[in-house]
């Protein structure tokens, strides 16, 4: 099947184009009306997790099309493809495996005659006891001070997961460490990162699944730099340094000791490392056993997903969702918005997550998609974003589906401040779903000018995610409920959501003008990137001069 006649030419992709043209005319507030028991008969339940999805633009039957869509499109097929280990990342052919670094020991997940489960255990064990080591303080650093500050380098997965996931647990960290993550080439964020820590009471985990990324190794270079300025012995490196890699050989030739090496497998995608050895920054936080917690959630998560039919199913649910309106609805972009201000990072990590993932405009194999693909994730806490960008999404031009997460208590309880919390977060589903009309804003003595600036049209679709707690457990099952989701729209897409060749052009560019900068040759870019380097070449200042100065 070619892109063309693939995903458009299904059964149940034609029978929504048709249900679409009754449904798209109806709204929420006429669906409310027509079922009562609405709001319980659109929910369902997993692994710790309540989604609420009765205020989305849906009726039975579009849900009905849309699982039948999921099966037409072989998601069942495909989840166990990976599941089994099939190299389903087609074009780096590679297994898929980040199920497998949850699986109890008990499981089996063979992968070239090797059980992968068992490799995981054994990292996790040596995650565990160097943890162990630096938090209870055996582990010092090379003065035989004690270890105060750890600071993650990585960039990509290799920071938005361990840090998001450090934010979203701090209420169960160790308050006598201090946590950085530096990731931008940037000087400056390698320069405030450290200004206030001390060298010898500092350890850097350098965590890159390849251990050529540009960013990461110039950031490892200036904390190696930085750490010997102070210490002046090399022999520094061996306490002060630990990698996370799937490339011994690069992380050696760093020059940090393999003993200090914290492995993973190329099976393991950046943006679905976070669950690796890569969260060694969240363990040395919370400790061995929380980690394990947290594990324990993705894997209820994973459970959930792979046993729960797809009417119930959250991950898939979402996905469909998704789906529906990006395919049907034309949505081009989707709001996260957390009511838990420990998960500031989420929609930032969910943008690696799902925008990496699903950006892709060929199929599997090759041809020009038809329709659309992955949407634009974006978000910030409520309620702060109630004062940013709420605006257009309750009387923009745009149909932005929302979802809404949050949790029945607080780890911070403070006076009446989460139910005020929470009140918002109702209030906001509410609003967007069922607005408020000419006859109410004229009933309240609006003056008439000013009465199409008040209305609300409402049918504004969003889910609402409850836990109890914001717990490890719950962290990693909410991961993975995101994690499932994106994989479930690419079956459905027939993307690869597992390469990213997307961001390899513009590396393959700086490369090539990094070295332009500092010379005079002639340009042979286009006009304008011609005319930017050399007026950056005119103004730019030598390295390590300040611009103070
Ligand atoms: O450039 C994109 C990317 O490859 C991401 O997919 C990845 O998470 C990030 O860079 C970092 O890669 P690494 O962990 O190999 O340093």
């Amino acid at each position: 099947m070619n892109a063309a006649t693939g995903l458009t030419a299904r059964p149940a992709w034609r029978a929504l184009q048709q249900h679409f043209t009754t449904l798209r005319a109806t709204h929420l507030r006429d669906l409310f009306a027509a079922d009562p028991r609405r709001g319980e008969r659109f929910t369902a339940e997993g692994a710790g997790w309540y989604l609420d999805y009765s205020k989305n633009r849906i009726d039975q039957e579009t849900r009905r099309l849309l699982v039948a869509l999921a099966r037409e499109c072989g998601v069942e097929e495909r989840r166990e493809a990976m599941w089994r280990g099939e190299r389903i990342n087609v074009t780096e052919h590679r297994p898929v495996l980040h199920v497998a670094l949850r699986a109890p020991r008990a499981a089996k997940i063979v992968v070239d005659g090797t059980d992968v489960v068992a490799e995981v255990h054994a990292v996790l064990e040596r995650m565990g006891a160097f943890a162990e080591r630096v938090r209870g303080g055996a582990w010092t650093g090379h003065t035989g001070r004690r270890i105060r500050n750890v600071v993650n380098i990585g960039i990509g997965g290799s920071d938005l997961g361990p840090q998001m996931a450090y934010e979203a647990l701090r209420r169960y960290s160790a308050r006598e460490l201090r946590f950085r993550f530096v990731s931008n080439v940037d000087g400056t964020d390698f320069c405030e990162a450290v200004q206030d820590l001390d060298p010898a009471e500092t350890l850097f985990v350098v965590c890159s699944k390849t251990f050529t990324t540009l960013e990461t190794l110039a950031n490892a270079r200036a904390a190696r730099t930085w750490l010997l300025a102070a210490l002046g012995d090399t022999d520094a490196v061996r306490r002060h340094f630990v990698a996370v890699s799937t490339n011994a050989s690069e992380v050696a030739k760093f020059g940090i000791d393999p003993d200090n090496m914290f492995g993973f497998w190329d099976w393991v995608g950046g943006r679905y490392s976070l669950d690796s050895a890569i969260g060694l920054s969240t363990m040395l936080a919370v400790g061995p056993e929380p980690f394990r917690e947290f594990l324990a959630g993705f894997h209820a998560m994973d459970e959930h997903f792979r046993s729960a039919p797809f009417e119930r199913n959250l991950p898939v649910l979402l996905a469909l969702l998704t789906v529906w309106y990006v395919n049907f609805f034309d949505a081009t972009s989707i709001a996260i918005l957390p009511y838990d201000q420990y998960l500031q990072r989420f929609p930032a990590y969910l943008q690696q997550l799902t925008m990496e993932s699903n950006g892709k405009q060929v199929t599997r194999d090759g041809a020009r998609v038809g329709y659309a693909t992955g949407p634009v994730y974006f978000g910030e806490p409520g309620t702060n974003g109630q004062h940013s960008f709420y605006q257009l999404l309750h009387q923009g031009t745009s149909l932005v589906p929302c979802d809404f997460i949050g949790f029945c208590r607080s780890l911070n309880p403070l006076g009446d401040q989460h139910d005020l919390l929470m009140a918002n977060l109702f209030a906001q589903s509410e609003a967007l779903a069922f607005g408020k009309t000419e006859s109410e804003v004229r009933a309240e003595g609006v003056p008439e000018r000013l009465v199409p600036h008040r209305c609300f049209d409402g049918n504004r679709p969003s889910n609402v995610l409850l836990a109890d707690a914001l717990t490890p457990q719950t962290l990693g099952a909410l991961v993975a409920l995101y994690e499932h989701s994106v994989f479930v729209q690419g079956c459905i897409w027939d993307v690869n959501s597992f390469d990213q060749w997307g961001v390899e052009l513009g590396k393959q560019l700086a490369a090539r003008i990094a070295p332009e900068l500092t010379t005079t040759a002639p340009l042979a870019h286009d006009s304008s990137t011609n005319a930017l380097i050399a007026r950056y070449r005119r103004r730019r200042l030598p390295a390590g001069t300040l611009a103070t100065q």
